[in-house]
């Protein structure tokens, strides 16, 4: 364990701003894990764990404590009749990862083609795509909980998944150093549910299709919304989808038809609610694609996603995503709330003012 200081965190970010981490170190054993723990505990330092930086905001002046970088290896397979059982470390590159399942034929992660990250991330914000979730495949993960300083096997059922969500969000108590993933072996695809794929598929819904094929169909699709990070594609410099989409009860779905010129979509979402889609209500309240003048603003390709277009800071791609938030509300009356972690910086303002105060 041996961090280094100083070190600048937009370049090891897919957004690529903010400052540089007090201290930085790549973790590849358990072992080194715990013991970073313990001595940023033991210097009062505050601790972030980072993975590929798709999902991260840094603000600009960095971080002022100890960046852990999750680089733990590993893919362990157990085969019982047609189920796969894959351990896997959190270092892993999830779409390496999703590139061998599916050219081996372990059918459960097809759909989620082309995501940046590491596997360790995955549960933290259940990540989605295409119709499926994460933590369909997941039967549990390994984490460190800080508070008990030991390691724990948390069950699937006990991880809280939701829409983007799991008790390991925004939350320091739990560091995911490995995931306990189980597929059926099947070279075909789960049953495909989203209207968009199963249109570039020429497939009906709830039909299978070779996960060869579904895997090429989506990274496809990525692409063709700067989701997929390229030198060559300068709307790949994002965070990705920057705000999770909305969940609301009926009244709110009807105000919203109200207020809107056209129908807006809107998914089933149980419990009577509808979740409406976050990128669409972004376009309608006159934050179409491209929008923004300065080196921060929403991507040409997709409405959800802001874009770095050269040299921007955090505070301009924040100021960018709340004057967004304030046009949502103030148009549709619906409260967007982001999906990126925020590292040494806030979303709320109200958490800017105590950190004002406080100084
Ligand atoms: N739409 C617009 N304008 C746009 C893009 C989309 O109006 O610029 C409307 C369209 O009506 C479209 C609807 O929004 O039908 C939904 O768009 P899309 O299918 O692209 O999906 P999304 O809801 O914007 C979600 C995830 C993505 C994931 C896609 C595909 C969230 C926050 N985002 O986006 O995940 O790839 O579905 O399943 O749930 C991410 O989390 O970073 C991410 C990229």
């Amino acid at each position: 364990m041996d961090p280094r200081a100083g070190v600048p965190l937009a370049p090891l970010t897919t957004l690529r701003v903010g400052g540089p981490a007090r201290r930085m170190v790549d973790i590849e054993r358990e072992d080194d894990l715990v013991a970073a723990v313990r001595d940023a505990d033991v210097r009062g330092e505050p601790l972030f764990v980072l993975g590929e930086g798709s999902n991260v905001v840094v603000g600009d002046g960095g971080f002022p404590g100890l960046v852990v970088r999750m680089a733990i290896p590993g893919i362990e397979i157990r085969r019982d009749g047609d189920r796969m059982t894959v351990d896997v470390g959190a270092g892993e590159d999830w779409d390496a990862f999703v590139a061998r399942c599916v050219g081996e034929g372990w059918r459960g992660v097809e759909c989620l083609s082309g995501i940046p990250g590491r596997v360790g991330a995955t549960p933290i914000q259940n990540v989605g795509a295409y119709g499926q979730e994460v933590s369909e495949s997941i039967v549990s993960v390994r984490a460190f909980d800080r508070t008990a300083g030991e390691f724990r096997t948390i069950d699937a059922a006990a991880c809280g998944f939701g829409y983007r969500a799991s008790i390991f969000k925004r939350n320091d108590r739990w560091i995911a150093t490995g995931v306990r993933f189980s597929f059926e072996a099947a070279p075909d695809s789960a049953p495909l549910r989203y209207a968009e794929l199963v249109r570039a598929l020429g497939v009906g819904e709830g039909d299978r299709a070779p996960s060869v094929v579904v895997r090429q169909a989506i990274v496809a699709l990525r692409r063709a919304k700067g989701m997929v990070l390229s030198a060559d594609d300068p709307e790949s410099v994002s965070a990705g989808s920057f705000f999770v989409n909305p969940v609301v009860d009926a009244a709110a779905l009807a105000r919203v038809e109200g207020l809107a010129a056209e129908r807006p979509p809107r998914f089933e979402a149980g419990d009577g609610r509808y979740k409406l889609a976050a990128a669409w209500l972004v376009e309608r309240a006159g934050f179409p694609k491209g929008w923004g003048t300065g080196r921060a603003g929403v991507s040409r390709k997709h409405a959800l996603a802001l874009v770095n277009r050269g040299g921007a800071t955090a505070r301009e791609i924040i100021a960018c995503a709340r004057t967004i938030r304030d046009g949502v509300r103030s148009r549709f009356g619906v409260a967007l709330e982001p999906e990126p972690v925020f590292v040494g910086c806030t979303w709320d303002e109200s958490g800017e003012e105590q950190a004002r105060q406080g100084q």
